[in-house]
């Protein structure tokens, strides 16, 4: 740790603020006191430029394209972990010993079950309603369920919570799907491994029996590895901002599904096999390149752009080769993957997309796996939501471990009406 200064000097000041130096990555200047010293806030919409909080769990260099879950690269990670041991690394700060591992799985797989209540709970919506919608509220009503989780001072409640929210969120999900389609719902198979059971929920008809396919677990294990976490991006912010009140997991994790609905964010997924549809062909590309540089069509090319990443983002090159590898082993012959190919190749020669910094990012060739998997697109953001929980309680985690937290409560430039005096209504 540095003990460096910056001076900052305003009209009227002149301030020291300390530098706070991390194991990696840029320092960041102490602004805690500057609103005491000077009377100023900083202003940074979008906190580009703002560190929120400290935080041993993720590491990405934007600028070269690394991302680091707990000090391992997400490409050796994806060649030889799996999602449930990411999910423990992300957890406790290390990979487990085979003993903690079949410890950790064994009760994740005994927390698999919702409360029967929770599938009333789901028959309540309207059957066209969102997945999303869904899986959100299923998620905020868990506090109601589970009692014996939202003490947040307790270390082995908040553990016990970590390891409900990563085993229910497939029941969850694949619940929620099944409902909006009419099927009956699965329970969870203790006999298979964490994303076997998820497809054997999502895909058993009553019927015939399911072969799980080992591509297709593969792949999806992959997905959720590489999706697992990304410091603190709008989701994972939201669930730390929603957290520094107290509120208990299960409300935070729910705010966190909410956050990464958005086509900015988690939604950008189903939002790239959207567009590729309505794009159609690949001799159309260019035209949609085009529109996306025009700021007055309001269209962006979906799966493109990434506020950390001014390079191409790690998973997305992850993904990439794998999308083709997945649909040839699944005998799978997508359309929409050579229109994405032509977009990416367009894209990535056109001067506005070079000058912009705009590369593919994760979503989007992660939307045309799902898609070979036969997981229906307004699935694609769930499917983000059950991996990323693993990240979000990390941090939530993290956030009640770490000394010093305090409510996140950001100031404001108020630039409203300036006081004035009530007029009675007869008088306006
Ligand atoms: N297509 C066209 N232009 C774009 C795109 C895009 N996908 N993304 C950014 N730009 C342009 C903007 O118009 C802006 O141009 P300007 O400086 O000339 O005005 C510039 O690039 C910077 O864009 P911002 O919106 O300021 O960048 P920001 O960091 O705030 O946004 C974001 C990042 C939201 C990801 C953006 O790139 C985007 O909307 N991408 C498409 C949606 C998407 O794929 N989201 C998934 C992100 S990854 C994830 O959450 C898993």
């Amino acid at each position: 740790m540095s003990n460096s200064n910056v001076t900052l000097t305003t009209p009227d000041h002149s301030v020291s603020l300390p530098l706070v130096e991390g194991s990696q990555g840029p320092s960041c200047v102490d602004i805690a006191s500057l609103y005491r010293e000077t009377g100023h806030f900083t202003f940074d919409p979008g906190f580009a430029a703002t560190a929120a909080c400290k935080s041993a769990i993720t590491f990405i260099d934007g600028e070269k394209g690394v991302l680091l879950y707990r000090g391992y690269p997400i490409e050796q990670l994806a060649e030889q972990s799996r999602f449930l041991e990411v999910a423990y690394l992300l957890l406790e700060g290390e990979l487990p010993t085979a003993e903690q591992m079949h410890a950790f799985e064994d009760q994740i797989t005994h927390h698999t079950m919702m409360h029967e209540s929770v599938k009333n709970f789901l028959h309540g919506f309207h059957y066209d309603a969102h997945p999303m919608a869904m899986l959100c509220a299923s998620v905020a009503s868990l506090s109601a369920f589970y009692h014996d989780t939202t003490d947040n001072e307790d270390p082995a409640q908040r553990k016990l919570a970590a390891i409900r929210l990563i085993a229910k969120m497939p029941t969850l999900a694949a619940a929620a799907y099944r409902y909006s389609i009419g099927w009956p719902i699965r329970y969870p198979r203790n006999n298979l491994e964490y994303v076997d059971r998820f497809l054997h929920m999502m895909f058993e008809v009553p019927s015939e029996p399911l072969k799980i396919n080992a591509v297709a677990a593969k792949a999806l294990d992959l997905l959720f590895i590489l999706h697992a976490d990304h410091e603190q991006n709008a989701s994972t912010s939201t669930v730390r901002l929603v957290g520094s009140t107290g509120a208990n997991p299960y409300a935070s994790v729910a705010a966190g599904i909410a956050a990464l609905w958005g086509p900015a964010h988690g939604g950008a997924n189903e939002a790239v096999l959207k567009m590729l549809t309505e794009i159609g062909t690949p001799a159309n590309v260019s035209k949609a390149v085009e529109r996306a540089k025009d700021k007055n069509s309001g269209f962006r090319l979906m799966g493109f752009g990434h506020r950390v990443y001014k390079n191409f983002d790690p998973r997305a090159k992850i993904i990439r080769a794998t999308c083709h590898e997945v649909l040839d082993k699944l005998g799978v012959n997508d359309p929409l993957l050579d229109i994405a190919m032509k977009l990416e190749e367009v894209a990535l020669k056109d001067d506005y997309f070079i000058e912009h910094k705009l590369y593919p990012n994760v979503d989007f060739y992660s939307g045309i796996i799902y898609k070979a998997l036969k997981i229906p697109t307004e699935m694609f953001t769930v499917m983000f939501a059950i991996a990323r929980t693993a990240g979000w309680i990390s941090h939530w985690i993290e956030q009640h471990e770490m000394p010093g937290g305090r409510i996140g409560r950001p100031r404001q430039v108020y630039v409203g009406a300036t006081p004035r005096e009530y007029k009675a209504i007869e008088n306006r």
